[in-house]
């Protein structure tokens, strides 16, 4: 069986910042209150103009050029994203068009927050059986489209970005490569985190009384989100005979700073080695982790031969966690 490895990361926020500051004008909530509940200070959003597969398309050539790689040299592209910009076709379609790749399989898959690590799954899969060469996997999402900025608790959390990896086969016995992936979910708790209306359930989101707009229950997603990650890096750690000790950086989904935080004290894991770039964010759901991924790459912070843990949880609900020797 071959590995997959990552040959080039790539990212993308739109140029817009939203500010607590901002949300202060439009809203009753303070930048202290913010900053407190959730670590964030400003996020990124796109214009009226800008859609998903804008902030994918220029994600997707930066991970190209880091790679080394031209469009013609990808094999399949998936796209993680509750966002496009048409209900279809997919975003990945329209990426495999505007990128000039040949005719190949692409799709988007829908895991919200933990939709990106639904695809490292899934690429691996691609790429371990020899069936594929290179991948493009990028996680993008404009959740500021679909935020509801009367409710307080919520939208202070969201916004949008896109961030990219093209992956590839590593022989057997490469030091480097995905280790092990785990995607879980439950859909019990489906409307603790979701969008009602909009759907084919309510079409009419008006006349359904419903609003085609972001529902959460922060304070139940909340715990659910830690130990959902908690359990999942567990396993982890077991299927691959490691400890935390041996992880170099663990880069979690940028949900808020306060899950983050809560995440690695259950986990003994020390502050200093965790990623975060939720400040400058926010919460844009399939990207964080590919985004905060690739910022840490650039900074110097990621370095390859490390060891890196993934971890995600989201709307579904979905979670799962990855490692990874970079
Ligand atoms: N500014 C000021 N006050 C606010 C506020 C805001 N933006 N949002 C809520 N409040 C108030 C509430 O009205 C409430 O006041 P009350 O006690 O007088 O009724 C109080 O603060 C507590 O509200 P609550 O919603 O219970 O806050 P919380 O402590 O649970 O924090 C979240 C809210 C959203 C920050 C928190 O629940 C959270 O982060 N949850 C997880 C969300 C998440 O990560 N989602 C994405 C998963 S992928």
């Amino acid at each position: 069986m071959f590995k997959m490895g990552i040959a080039g990361t790539g990212s993308y926020v739109p140029e817009t910042r939203l500010t607590n500051g901002d949300l202060e004008k439009i809203m009753d909530t303070s930048n202290e209150w913010i900053m407190t509940r959730t670590g964030i200070a400003e996020r990124r959003i796109t214009t009226e103009e800008e859609a998903t597969s804008d902030l994918a398309y220029h994600a997707s050539l930066s991970a190209l050029h880091d790679a080394g790689l031209q469009p013609e040299d990808i094999d399949f592209i998936l796209v993680a994203t509750v966002t496009p910009d048409h209900p279809f076709p997919s975003v990945a379609n329209q990426l495999q068009h505007r990128l000039g790749c040949r005719s190949i399989l692409s799709l988007d898959v829908s895991a919200a927050c933990a939709g990106f690590l639904a695809i490292v799954d899934i690429a691996d899969k691609y790429i371990r059986s020899g069936a594929f060469r290179h991948g493009l996997i990028i996680g993008a999402d404009t959740l500021s489209k679909m935020t509801d900025y009367t409710h307080r608790s919520s939208s202070i959390l969201f916004s949008d970005g896109a961030g990219a990896w093209v992956v590839s086969r590593e022989k057997p016995d490469s030091s480097k490569g995905l280790l092990y992936s785990t995607i879980q979910s439950d859909g019990e708790h489906f409307t603790s985190l979701y969008v009602p209306g909009g759907g084919s359930r309510y079409p009419n989101p008006e006349r359904a009384g419903v609003k085609n707009k972001i529902y959460m229950d922060g304070r139940k997603i909340f715990k659910m989100a830690i130990q959902s990650m908690s359990s999942s890096i567990h396993q982890t750690l077991e299927a691959t005979s490691h400890t935390m000790e041996d992880i170099d950086w663990l880069v979690p989904h940028q949900a808020n700073e306060r899950i983050i935080d809560a995440l690695s004290r259950n986990l003994g894991f020390p502050d200093h080695k965790v990623v975060k770039t939720i400040k400058y964010y926010g919460n844009n759901s399939a990207a964080t982790i590919p985004l905060a991924f690739d910022l840490s790459v650039r900074n110097g912070t990621l370095q390859r031969g490390n060891k890196i843990l993934l971890t995600s949880f989201g709307g579904g609900l979905v979670w799962g966690s990855a490692l990874l020797a970079y």
